[in-house]
């Protein structure tokens, strides 16, 4: 029996090569290309200028919506004293850490410079704190958090240079003596304000040692400014207009509305079939889903997934974030200030950071003010009515100002990131207890087909800028390998698609192994102590 088995899987393997013959015969009626750059967000638009760089002009973008972009994604909302709407972002809102000089620039702030984007400086010290019987001055707490979290900073780089063992945020907020308690809901409003905000997850769901490093490698290398982006033209102008340098219009090599089903690799190329029936077939191929997409598993992969690969796909988190707009018809709210911290007196994170559009150096006269959910609270404020969302977020402005009859919003409207079916979320975070090895293996190519995105940056994830690095990094990889510049080059270059995966993961090594900690960040951070 087992023998015959052995036997039968024999035969099954010819027979199956006889197969593999026929669908490339039927590949024969595939669009032909030499790179397939699947997705047109980001990393997609730089991947494929990259390779323009490198003189290769042979690829195709295959993107899901009608224009490139991704997740930076806008929309129009309310409207002006003339009548025509404002655009207002859904995804990313901000350049995070711009640059100093003689020191390196965020690739994003540079292009942000180039096409012109308008933009302002986020004073985070313009801040008001409410409760639910209006204004209350709980701002000193923010101070007290910030100086804690110093601590807890202090403690990942000792982590992490050292390879010790990585812990939550909440254990290194608390051994930094940050404790609140949990009917403290100022405390926890503030809390919420300095660490959900940006990581999309709560401090018991996220990496000390990562969320911190990740935050250093922004904020200490570029510059500690965010710079929010209300452009008028769009935050994607950065990317339709790079794109615009090395594209025609209407090029024919990008294919809009083309929703990729299958993704077929080996060793000899990539095919990727779309839901009207197309393939094209290609040399090589870059993936740049987005990490709720991979999760999704609405993309199949022929060979199924490897195990390694698999699993570090659902290692990783995929946040949701959501920006709830509303349009009045005047400022009722401070109109000198950029931000509002409202502390729920019943749960934590409902309906917390309010941000004025109308404020000066924003959208003066726009009268718009959006509030921000993440995790949890986004998923509900997502599965519910934008007319039941409503009410509760009008419940909270009477609450914060409850001396000011409040009129109902002109206009009201928010996405849904975490069913969006070319997104599945905003922005991926790192857990508790993952490895660099894990990531790895989320970054490893296989075969000739790459990983590319904000979820593969391990310096970067969950920003603009890594998806651009990531990008620009796999399209010079595969350039290097069609210039034959990898000819000479032994099988241990990473440049030449030979990225490290691990079959077995065991622990994390120490840091010395990892490129993508080399360079400034090291030699920073870490040679002084
Ligand atoms: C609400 C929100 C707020 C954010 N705020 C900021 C911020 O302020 N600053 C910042 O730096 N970053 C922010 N980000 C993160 C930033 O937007 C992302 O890091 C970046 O845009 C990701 O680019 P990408 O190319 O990796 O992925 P994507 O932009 O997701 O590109 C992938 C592309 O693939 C397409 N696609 C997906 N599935 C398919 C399919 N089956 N077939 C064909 N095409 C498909 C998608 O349509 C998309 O265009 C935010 C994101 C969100 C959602
Ligand atoms: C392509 O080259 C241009 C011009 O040198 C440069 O500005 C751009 O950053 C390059 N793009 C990538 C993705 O490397
Ligand atoms: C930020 O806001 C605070 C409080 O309003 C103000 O004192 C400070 O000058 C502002 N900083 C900048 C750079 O505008
Ligand atoms: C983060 O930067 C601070 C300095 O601002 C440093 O003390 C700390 O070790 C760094 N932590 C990590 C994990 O990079
Ligand atoms: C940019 O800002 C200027 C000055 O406020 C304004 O006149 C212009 O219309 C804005 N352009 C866009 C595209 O937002
Ligand atoms: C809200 O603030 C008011 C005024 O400072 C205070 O009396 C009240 O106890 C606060 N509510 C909560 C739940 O802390
Ligand atoms: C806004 O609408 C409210 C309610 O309809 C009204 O009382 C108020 O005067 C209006 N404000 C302006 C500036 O028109
Ligand atoms: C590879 O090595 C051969 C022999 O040493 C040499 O002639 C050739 O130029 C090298 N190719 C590259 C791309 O370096």
């Amino acid at each position: 029996m087992h023998s015959k088995r052995i036997l039968g899987a024999a035969l099954a393997a010819q027979t199956c090569s006889a197969a593999v013959s026929a669908a490339r015969g039927h590949d024969a009626q595939c669009t032909k290309t030499t790179v397939a750059i699947l997705g047109g967000g980001m990393a997609g638009v730089a991947a494929a200028q990259a390779l323009s760089n490198s003189s290769i002009d042979d690829f195709v973008i295959i993107e899901y919506q009608d224009k490139l972009g991704g997740r930076v994604h806008h929309t129009t909302f309310g409207k002006d004293k003339n009548g025509d709407p404002y655009t207002v972002e859904l995804g990313a809102n901000w350049v995070q850490g711009l640059g100093s000089p003689g020191g390196p620039e965020n690739p994003i702030w540079t292009l942000a410079k180039k096409w012109g984007l308008n933009n302002t400086y986020s004073n985070y010290s313009s801040i008001l704190t409410y409760n639910e019987t209006g204004y209350t001055d709980f701002s000193a707490l923010l101070d007290e958090y910030e100086t804690r979290f110093e601590t807890a900073s202090d403690l990942a780089g000792t982590i992490l240079k050292e390879n010790y063992q990585d812990m939550t945020v909440r254990s290194g907020l608390s051994l930094a003596d940050w404790k609140p308690k949990r009917d403290d809901m100022t405390a926890q409003a503030v809390e919420w304000w300095e660490w959900d905000w940006e990581d999309a997850y709560s401090p018991e769901q996220s990496s000390l040692v990562f969320g911190v490093a990740g935050s250093n490698l922004t904020f200490n290398q570029f510059s500690d400014e965010n710079n929010y982006v209300w452009d008028q033209r769009g935050f994607n102008r950065i990317i339709t207009g790079e794109a615009s340098t090395f594209l025609k219009e209407n090029d024919p090599r990008v294919h809009l509305n083309s929703k990729v089903t299958k993704i077929s690799y080996s060793d000899d190329g990539v095919t990727i079939y779309k839901d009207d029936g197309s393939c094209v077939s290609a040399a090589y191929a870059v993936c740049t889903f987005s990490l709720g997409v991979l999760q999704s598993e609405t993309v199949s992969f022929t060979p199924t997934l490897p195990d390694w690969k698999k699993t570090s796909i659902e290692k990783f988190s995929m946040g949701t974030y959501t920006k709830i707009f509303l349009q009045f018809n005047e400022t009722f709210w401070p109109e000198d200030t950029q931000y509002f911290l409202y502390a729920s007196p019943t749960t934590r994170g409902s309906y917390p950071v309010w941000q004025s559009l109308s404020a000066p150096g924003f959208i003066p006269d726009s009268n718009i003010i959006f509030v921000t959910l993440v995790h949890e609270q986004a998923y509900r404020a997502e599965r519910q009515t934008d007319e039941q969302t409503k009410e509760e977020v009008m419940k909270v402005l009477r609450e914060m100002y409850p001396d000011i009859t409040i009129p109902e919003p002109t206009a009201f409207m928010y996405p849904r990131w975490s069913t969006t079916p070319w997104a599945y979320g905003s922005y991926s975070n790192w857990p508790p207890s993952t490895t660099l090895e894990m990531h790895e293996n989320f970054r490893a190519n296989l075969n000739r087909l790459w990983f590319a995105g904000e979820a593969t940056s391990a310096q970067y994830f969950g920003f603009l800028h890594g998806a651009w690095f990531e990008g620009r990094n796999a399209g010079e990889q595969i350039a290097a390998l069609l210039q034959d510049e990898c000819a000479n080059i032994t099988d241990t270059s990473e440049a030449c698609g030979n990225l490290r995966h691990y079959e077995t993961l065991y622990g994390s090594s120490p840091l010395a192994d990892y490129s993508v900690f080399d360079g400034w960040s090291v030699s920073s951070f870490y040679s002084s102590s």
